[in-house]
């Protein structure tokens, strides 16, 4: 059998400018440069007079193989042309990470007193903008006004910052996104870019596998570690929707949760529970949970010995009921649903078959046989399928790129039911 070469990953050979003002986050830039390195990606790093008295320039330049830029390095009588420009034109993404309040405020401003902040004027690709401050200077009604003001900027990705302690010892709002995510940020924008087409919209994600005991010490699980579902959810909520998480238990990088309303479950009737509470609220729903297909009748509370499993095996068993034919039986008018299929060999009709059966709007097919796809891989392919006939052949892409396209398509059978609500 021919497979398609495996996804390249999105962030190898492309040009990450890195612009590091002053917050105590800048400790660890160091180790996202790595990451972006050694996933091929090529990096400079600028530094501010006081994002320099945080972090090693010197360790920049090692990580990264090539100098790092501080304000001094502006103008050389041996350069052909100013360094901001030089910078500004060669990137093709910039990181500006962490940013402090005063580089906020005189970005907003229009000021060019920096090497970093005439960078960032001059250049004409996306940013992805991660500020951190103190939690109170985050409140602060100007810096409230400058992050208000970035959110009308054209090919700006703004990474709100998470809760927790600070380094000022204070609880609260105002931690750089976590590394992890602000790699995943990265893609996004790389991928997608900054445009905010989810705002106003609520959706709904399941992830993860469902587990259903048989005793205190088996399950009935499968091999599903969340990713696909968990990176829909983030590619939503960097396109501005509000994002509901349910999910079973994950195998992934935590910082891949950050930003998202997450419920835990275990079982797939808590999975049922959980969805009746949410789904009103939802104007889309991706099912991308792999919900076992049996539990037992009664648990059992005692372990049972090698012996007793044999025959506890084959009986006592009763299947999961379908949650998202029941979901799709009972939402209201104009939500949108969106399930998943995974299958082996060829699996086209079936999951024709399958989206009749289900009732949603679209069906994602995804083969699980096949190398670097499928269950905790970081590519998907397969088809996707619409209730009115049409299908899409999805090529091997990393999976923030699938679920994008799976958001567009999502979107799509929104737009109508949006445009109804203005008009
Ligand atoms: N699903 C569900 N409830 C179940 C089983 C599956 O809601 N009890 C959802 C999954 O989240 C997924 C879709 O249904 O979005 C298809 O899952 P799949 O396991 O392929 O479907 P099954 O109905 O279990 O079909 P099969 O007999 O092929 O396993």
């Amino acid at each position: 059998m021919l497979f398609a070469e495996p996804a390249a990953d999105p962030l190898a050979g492309r040009r990450v400018l890195v612009l590091i003002s002053g917050s105590i986050a800048a400790v660890k830039l160091p180790g996202l440069v790595s990451a972006l390195v050694q996933r091929g990606a090529l990096v400079r790093c600028v530094l501010t007079p006081s994002a320099a008295r945080l972090v090693s320039a010197v360790a920049l330049a090692s990580l990264s193989r090539h100098p790092c830029y501080l304000d001094e390095d502006q103008w050389s009588h041996q350069a052909a042309r100013p360094l901001h420009i030089e910078l500004a034109e060669w990137a093709e993404v910039v990181l500006l990470a962490p940013l402090s309040a005063s580089s906020l405020g005189r970005w907003l401003h229009g000021l060019a007193d920096t090497l970093l902040a005439s960078t960032l004027l001059a250049t004409e690709a996306p940013v992805l903008a991660a500020p951190a401050m103190n939690s109170a200077m985050w409140q602060a009604e100007p810096v409230r006004h400058n992050w208000q003001a970035l959110h009308r900027l054209e090919r700006v990705l703004p990474l709100p910052p998470a809760s927790g302690l600070l380094a000022c010892d204070r609880l609260g709002d105002g931690r750089m996104a976590a590394p992890g995510m602000l790699l995943l940020a990265l893609e996004s924008l790389l991928t997608w870019g900054w445009r905010r087409d989810w705002q106003g919209r609520r959706l709904l994600v399941t992830a993860g596998p469902t587990r259903e005991p048989l005793d205190p010490a088996r399950c009935l699980t499968n091999p599903s570690t969340g990713r696909m579902g968990v990176l829909l959810a983030q590619a939503a909520r960097l396109r501005g929707a509000e994002v509901e998480l349910v999910h079973g238990p994950l195998s992934l990088d935590r910082d891949w949760l950050e930003g998202l309303h997450c419920r835990s479950i275990t079982t797939a009737a808590e999975l049922e529970q959980a969805l009746a509470v949410l789904q009103p609220q939802a104007s889309a729903i991706a099912m991308a949970a792999a919900v076992a297909d049996h539990r037992r009748t009664a648990p059992l509370l005692d372990k049972l010995s090698k012996r007793e499993l044999e025959s506890q095996l084959s009986t006592g068993w009763q299947a999961v009921p379908d949650l998202l034919a029941a979901l799709v039986e009972r939402r209201a008018p104009g939500q949108a649903i969106l399930g998943f299929a995974a299958f082996s060999g060829d699996g086209l009709a079936e999951a024709q078959r399958k989206l009749q059966r289900k009732g949603c709007d679209l069906l994602f097919a995804n083969p699980i046989d096949r190398p670097g796809v499928g269950f905790g891989a970081a590519a998907n392919e397969g088809w996707l399928l619409a209730a009115d006939g049409r299908q899409w052949r999805l090529e091997p892409s990393g999976k923030l790129a699938v679920a994008h396209r799976l958001l567009t398509a999502l979107g799509d059978v929104l737009s109508p039911q949006d445009q109804a609500a203005r008009e």
